[in-house]
């Protein structure tokens, strides 16, 4: 039998504490402990980026990362942003913008553009098609995702 180690985590803002096996990754962690499913798992081996979440403040693979390297960390995942009747500012320039299609990329393009925007709020459109370039989108040819993030970063010249 595999011993397991016990972690605490917060996720969302909520802190859990649980027992887990060393190999278990955080993306099966996050969507089969906690039921949080919108982060979506594609290739499985970091090129696709469809299970990008934000860890501590930077947007990570979930599927490069296990479980228990997360001990301690501030985990925020697609659910956290926004809700239905609510959406965050990210989720409704992408609605605006028309940023998505099948939907399968659009949580990991989210949440790694709530890390650029953070980062980056005067980004260009260099920046911003760099910035994606981890993420990958079989549907929409990524103008319209670059439209959504131009939407949210300020103009130069503009009031902070
Ligand atoms: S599922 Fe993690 S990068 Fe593709
Ligand atoms: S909207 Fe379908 S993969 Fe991006």
């Amino acid at each position: 039998m595999i011993a397991h180690k016990t972690i605490r985590m917060t996720v969302n803002g909520t802190t859990y504490e649980r027992s887990v096996e060393p190999r278990l990754l955080l993306s099966d962690f996050l969507r089969h402990e906690f039921g949080l499913t919108g982060t979506h798992v594609g290739c499985e081996h970091g090129i696709c980026g469809a299970c990008t979440i934000v860890v501590n403040g930077d947007s990570v693979r979930s599927c490069l990362m296990l479980a228990v390297q997360a001990d301690g960390a501030a985990v925020e995942t697609v659910e956290g942003l926004g809700t239905l009747q609510k959406l965050n500012p990210v989720q409704a320039a992408f609605q605006d913008q028309h940023a998505l299609q099948c939907g399968f990329c659009t949580p990991g393009m989210l949440m790694t553009i709530t890390d650029l925007i953070k980062k980056y709020p005067l980004a260009s459109d260099a920046e911003i098609r760099e910035g994606l370039s981890g993420n990958l989108c079989r549907c929409t040819g990524y103008e319209h995702i670059v439209k959504a993030v131009r939407a949210l970063v300020r103009q130069p010249g503009s009031a902070p």
